[in-house]
């Protein structure tokens, strides 16, 4: 079969990124023998200011056409903020009902991270992330707007269909890790309706789950054990607002944005994959940002994405191709070939992705 991807380069950097990650995608895919056929899109911000457009409804359902979709990064200096977050991204999320965001939160071997005393073997974990609800559900309004009587309102939204859902995506996902552990990540001593359901949903479906070990941690206590015992961490769950915020910290401790990858899942339709940085406008263009974190997002896209199409073969080859990008971002890295992971390392864009393409090739099959 044939894989097709829509790609969006997107702003700033994006387009960079994007074009290693998908460098290394087809070195990945060439050595496996899998086809991919690749479709670019140009949503983002300079067709938002050039045509008032960010995303057509026909775009919409173009994308759901597709096996994946690759996002470089959006984010554009002259359009105001929440134009393409909402328009673009979210939109995405929202209407092809992405609803698992998974975080590797994940420190490879050769990366510095500023935990003290903290390696590899401590920092290995995953943010099971909802992904279509929570405060992200656009309910709200406000009242007197501007003025000093001024009242806003924004709700956050559970469903019982939509927490379980997520919840039993992270069981299923625990239970395939070696330590088999889910912590339930909330604040249920203060949101006692809205976490509560989260309680309830996570004691209910854990009951299938006798295999894996159940833990819990509110949000606050969660921030401070990432920091100072990440080994405690196997997998997380929780809901959007705070799985955007942990999994920022997250970044950090696993080395910084610059290795930090996502993918937007729809178990059962299309799914897209992104680095969680964002757009850098000040060095567009200048090739001078390390694109691993997107280069991982394009292997969290063999690994993770679904076809209707596939045979069982077909999907353990892909994953395998995915597989092969992390293990050759593990070695570059753990061989200390790229020392310095800042926009400032002297080290160019394409220089890193024609490291990674490489190592992919060298690996043995
Ligand atoms: C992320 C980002 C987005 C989010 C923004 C850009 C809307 O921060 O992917 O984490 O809040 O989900
Ligand atoms: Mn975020």
């Amino acid at each position: 079969m044939t894989y097709r991807i829509a790609h969006i380069p997107g702003d700033g950097i994006g387009p960079e990124v994007g074009r290693e990650a998908m460098k290394c995608l087809d070195a990945a895919c060439g050595k496996f023998g899998l086809k991919v056929d690749r479709h670019d899109h140009d949503f983002g911000g300079d067709r938002y200011l050039a045509t008032g457009e960010v995303l057509p409804d026909s775009a919409v359902d173009e994308l759901r056409g597709y096996d994946a979709i690759f996002l470089g990064a959006v984010g554009h200096p002259g359009v105001q903020p929440g134009i393409i977050e909402k328009g673009l991204l979210l939109r995405i999320r929202f209407e092809l009902d992405q609803y698992i965001n998974l975080r590797p939160i994940k420190l490879f071997p050769g990366v510095w991270t500023p935990i003290k005393d903290k390696g590899p073997e401590d920092i290995d974990f995953i943010v099971v992330r909802e992904n279509t609800e929570c405060l992200y559900s656009d309910v709200g309004g406000s009242l007197k707007r501007g003025t000093q009587d001024e009242v806003a309102i924004q709700t956050a939204v559970y469903t019982r269909k939509g927490t379980e859902r997520c919840v039993r995506w992270a069981f299923d996902l625990a239970r395939t890790r070696p330590r088999k552990k889910l912590t339930l990540v909330d604040k249920s001593n203060v949101l006692t309706h809205g976490h509560d359901l989260w309680q309830r949903v996570f004691k209910e479906v854990g009951q299938e789950y006798p295999d894996v070990t159940k833990d819990h941690a509110y949000v606050d206590a969660c921030c401070m054990w990432m920091v100072k015992t990440p080994e405690w961490f196997d997998v997380i769950v929780t809901c959007n607002m705070f799985g955007d915020i942990i999994t920022d910290l997250g970044a950090m401790v696993q080395g910084g944005m610059g290795v930090a990858a996502s993918g937007n899942i729809n178990p059962n339709g299309v799914s897209m994959f992104e680095p969680i940085h964002g757009s850098a406008p000040k060095y567009t263009g200048k090739n001078v940002i390390n694109p691993l974190a997107a280069i991982s997002a394009a292997g969290m896209m063999l690994d993770y994405m679904t076809s209707a199409e596939e045979t069982s073969g077909e999907v353990a080859t892909r994953k395998k191709a995915g597989q092969a990008i992390e293990t050759a971002i593990m070695s570059v890295l753990g061989a200390g070939r790229i020392p310095d992971l800042s926009a400032q390392s002297g080290l160019h864009t394409d220089e890193i992705g024609d490291m990674i393409a490489q190592q992919i090739a060298d690996l043995p099959a």
